[in-house]
């Protein structure tokens, strides 16, 4: 027999507690329904570990992180620690792990479930049967790039500086990424990036050009990162895969969720390269942050946490039956017109957060019955 999945959760802050509640529903299942047995152990990061130990991210809850087969993470931050140091920040906490792991590439799938098809701010006939995925470079760009910071001027006024930095090896990792990703989906690969303005852009470009001869088969297309924007929106069913940069991939990726009604539904997985003995870091975790507003409720939406799970399934487990499994639960649910507040609908029946955990479960149920 196996031996068990070694996972570490870091519920974080505002409703990731809540959220991350409803995925220890699903690992019970697993055990008692499935046999699939894992060692969950649980630490802090973002806000909860400011208030405990100081910071956002200890060096003990990295080096926990690393040395599991999976990370699941819940949200960090909130206006609680609004005026912390920017160092120990709760969002650098979470930057730190994607960082120190390595975790380049983050696929955020974007998928129109049918039931909610009416929940989208979008016409049903713009958005059903989407399915589309961002790829996102995650340790790079704008969010690490050095230098940066705020410093007075001689004049007495002050300046800000961010700096958009990428080699053409950190291009090149996520670009082929992208490309295998898209050979086994539907063979179209938008790369995203601002060459008409930036750099850093003119890079990428070059870079995926050159990339793609070796995917003759993979459909290619340069696009703008406003265009992008702006096609979300107008067209989305046009996309498979979109793989961009750090920042544009951070508000493009919300875009994107909100086509699917809600960005309580969207999970992501962020990977590293697996090393010589096959071993990837992992780490997943909703794309939706910790709505301070509604946290303690009992009202979020878990589903995007679940899904996530089933994502680790997937991607560091190998087992695509059981994510399948859980995506179909997800879908029966809502079908059954069950609804967190985020995505009610007239007609629907309004449920907790530890309701919809409780509905999921009893929907596996009947699916593995
Ligand atoms: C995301 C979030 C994070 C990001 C924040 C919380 C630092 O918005 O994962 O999309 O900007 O990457
Ligand atoms: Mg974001």
């Amino acid at each position: 027999m196996s031996a068990n999945k070694k996972l570490l959760f870091l519920p974080g802050d505002g409703i990731g507690p809540e959220v991350m509640g409803q995925v220890h529903r699903v690992i019970e299942w697993m055990d008692r329904r499935r046999h699939i047995c894992f060692d969950v152990t649980e630490d802090l990061v973002g806000g909860a570990a400011i208030d405990a130990q100081g910071t956002s991210l200890t060096d003990e809850t990295l080096s926990a992180a690393m040395s599991v087969d999976a990370v699941l993470l819940g949200a960090v931050g909130g206006p609680k620690w609004d005026n912390v140091a920017r160092d120990i920040r709760p969002e650098a906490g979470l930057l730190k792990l994607r960082k120190e792991m390595d975790l380049f590439a983050n696929l955020r799938p974007a998928t129109v479930i049918p039931a909610l098809a009416g929940a989208s701010t979008l016409k049903s006939e713009f958005i059903s049967g989407l399915d589309m995925l961002i790829l996102r470079e995650l340790t790079s760009g704008i969010y690490f790039g050095k230098p940066c910071g705020i410093s007075e001027r001689d004049d007495g006024t002050s300046e800000a500086l961010d700096t958009q930095r990428y080699t053409s090896t950190e291009i090149e990792r996520i670009v082929r990424v992208g490309f295998e990703i898209a050979g086994k989906r539907e063979r179209v690969l938008h790369s995203v990036e601002k060459a008409n303005v930036m750099e850093t852009g003119v890079l990428w470009r070059q870079i995926t050009s050159k990339v793609s001869e070796d995917y003759p088969s993979i459909e290619l297309h340069h696009m703008y990162a406003d265009n992008c924007a702006m096609q979300l929106v107008r067209a989305p069913k046009q996309f498979d895969v979109i793989v961009t940069d750090n920042l544009f991939g951070d508000i493009l990726s919300d875009c994107a969720a909100m086509l699917t009604g809600s960005l309580g539904m969207l999970p992501s997985a962020s990977l590293g390269n697996a090393d010589e003995s096959g071993r990837r870091m992992a780490m997943y975790e909703p794309v939706h942050g910790s709505a301070p507003d509604i946290a303690g409720e009992d009202s979020a939406n878990p589903l995007a946490t679940i899904l996530s799970f089933a994502m680790m399934l997937q991607y560091s487990f190998d087992d695509s039956d059981n994510a399948d499994l859980i995506k179909n639960a997800v879908s029966q649910v809502l079908a059954r017109g069950l609804r967190t507040s985020d995505i009610m609908q007239d007609g629907m029946k309004l449920v907790s957060c530890s309701q919809m955990g409780e509905a999921l479960c009893m929907e596996l149920d009947r699916l593995a019955a």
